[in-house]
């Protein structure tokens, strides 16, 4: 059984109930994740050859300090950056460091700013140059399983259906769901209820409810799907080294759909449909 619960102000740990939020969290989660995507708005230009990690990320925490913002990954757990960069096969929590990125890489950069108490958590694909089609096409099928995810976010609905529409089309195109890490609430809270898994089947998990307010943020394989964490206790890797691609947004249900918190003001991130 399931129990919703309103969103109260101060909950500081995760219930086992799913919040549903009113009017008030979806202003704040608007403001959050606007802020949150206008940070990668700004890193866009910046994520060329020559560029390090740790400056990206100096560069983003500078972004949060100067607009009244706290990125939610400084010293969470340990953490001590401001923005996750996982670059080629490693597939989510990379570490930012002073190594120059390289022509052909890709790079996910993943940021959680927290204004007001709201958290705005989102990712993006950045190609370093000029990249391989095999690591354009990855980011392409990522993107439009993030498409196809917020699609079927709507009341009615289930976890288990965007878990399902992301699978069927990420499998179609012969690439691998990632399954160690999943989509969360999100809100006054980092990581809340419910769960998004990035794969299932129709109808399982929880009914989706207007003023839900979680993540999808599916991560791809190449190959197979397996992860392995690396000493630094942080970034995860593909076990088989093959490339690795994640994109993320917020969202909140709505009476009819749901509501991106975190699209592009700049127009920079924009999902479209498979043609296929
Ligand atoms: N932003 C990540 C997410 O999408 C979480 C990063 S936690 C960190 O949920 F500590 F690794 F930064
Ligand atoms: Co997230
Ligand atoms: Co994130």
């Amino acid at each position: 059984m399931v129990t919703y619960a309103p969103a109260r102000a101060n909950s500081r740990r995760t219930t086992g109930i799913i919040p549903l939020h009113d009017e008030v969290g979806f202003a704040g989660m608007r403001a959050a994740g606007r802020l949150a995507a206008e940070a990668l708005d700004m890193l866009t230009p910046h994520v060329v050859p020559g560029m390090s990690t740790a400056e990206l990320d100096r560069m983003a925490f500078e972004f949060a300090h100067a607009h009244g913002a706290i990125p939610a990954t400084l010293f969470f757990r340990g953490y001590r950056h401001s923005v996750c960069t996982s670059i080629n096969h490693v597939v989510c929590h990379g570490i930012p460091n002073e190594k120059p990125l390289r022509e052909g890489d890709i790079v996910n950069i993943d940021i959680t700013l927290i204004v007001d108490g709201w958290h705005g958590d989102t990712s993006r694909m950045f190609a370093v140059g000029e990249i391989a089609r095999k690591a354009e096409r990855l980011i392409d099928v990522v993107e439009k399983c993030l498409f196809l995810g917020i699609e079927a976010a709507k009341p009615g609905n289930t976890t288990g259906d965007i878990g399902a529409a992301i699978q069927t089309y990420a499998e179609r195109q012969r690439t691998a769901v990632v399954r160690d890490f999943v989509g969360h609430g999100v809100g006054r809270l980092f990581h809340d209820e419910p769960n998004i898994m990035h794969f299932g089947t129709p109808g399982s998990g929880v009914e989706l409810k207007p003023g839900m307010i979680f993540t999808i943020e599916p991560m791809l394989n190449l190959g197979r799907p397996h992860v392995k964490i690396l000493s630094d206790g942080w970034t995860a890797v593909t076990r088989d080294r093959t490339l690795s691609a994640q994109v993320e947004h917020s969202i909140g249900i709505t009476e009819d759909g749901c509501e991106i918190f975190t699209a592009s003001p700049q127009g920079l991130f924009n999902l479209a449909p498979p043609g296929d």
